[in-house]
């Protein structure tokens, strides 16, 4: 079951590494580490991912899917959608989703997902901004505090996100996420709007069309439909590279 064990812990270097080891041990898939500081927390692209101590949500979620590889790409933005949901559950807020892994409210930041997949084993990592003032955040950051003025529970904001990301993953394992799609396109950050999405190390310019089945990001450029299965997300256009 998504969500259990729960494991607790105060300090670490990053709840995904806790949970690899836990995976090698055996620990079941819905295990899930969370903690109150990280002193090494990762972001995707090789980024970090700092927070004060008790700042934020910071939990990974063991996963041992019957599906790996490309097919498992929509993942991350179910995962994104999961947290959004619960943001609009519980908090009556109104996020929008950032291809491919971003929770924005008011177009800044405050919660990503990274997930990791080694051998059989997916571990799904969501850090959520709490408490943090904007002065302590990154810039283009924010947290639910900030956003709703009124402090989160962060156990309950745990369960309602978990239980959300669990019903998605369940649903892409049984090829059933059509509807988590077009929600999810709802939401969706400068979804109509101009872009540039840094793929390699090129400039793609385009208009969001939205998100495929696949997790494809897909954008009508100059040149026609285009599909884009991983890159950097901007406003666009842009001709150079940030
Ligand atoms: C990103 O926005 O680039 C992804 C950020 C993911 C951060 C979470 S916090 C919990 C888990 N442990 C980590 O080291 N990273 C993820």
């Amino acid at each position: 079951m998504i969500g259990r064990p729960l494991i607790r812990l105060d300090s670490v270097t990053s709840t995904q590494d806790v949970a690899f080891r836990l995976a090698d041990l055996g620990a079941p898939e819905g295990t899930t580490v969370l903690a109150r500081h990280q002193t090494g927390g990762r972001g995707r692209a090789g980024r970090s991912w700092e927070t004060v101590p008790g700042d934020a949500l910071l939990f990974s979620l063991v996963l041992r899917p019957s599906r790996t590889g490309d097919r498992l790409t929509p993942l991350s933005i179910l995962v994104a959608d999961g947290v959004a949901n619960a943001l609009v559950s519980l908090y009556d807020l109104s996020p929008s989703i950032k291809w491919p892994n971003d929770v924005l409210l008011g177009g800044r930041k405050v919660s990503g997902v990274l997930i990791q997949v080694r051998g059989g084993v997916a571990v799904v990592g969501v850090g959520i901004n709490l408490i943090a003032g904007r002065e302590s955040l990154p810039e283009g950051a924010t947290s639910i505090r900030t956003e709703n003025s009124s402090d989160p529970d962060p156990d309950v904001l745990l369960q309602e996100a978990l239980s959300r990301i669990g019903r998605r993953y369940h649903s892409l394992l049984d090829d059933d996420i059509a509807r988590d799609i077009v929600g999810l396109n709802e939401r969706l950050w400068l979804r109509g709007q101009v872009v540039s999405v840094q793929v390699a190390d090129r400039m793609v310019n385009g208009i969001i069309h939205g998100v495929r089945a696949d997790g494809a990001l897909l954008l009508d450029t100059q040149d026609g439909a285009r599909a884009i299965v991983s890159g950097e997300l901007t406003r666009g256009p842009r001709s150079t590279l940030p």
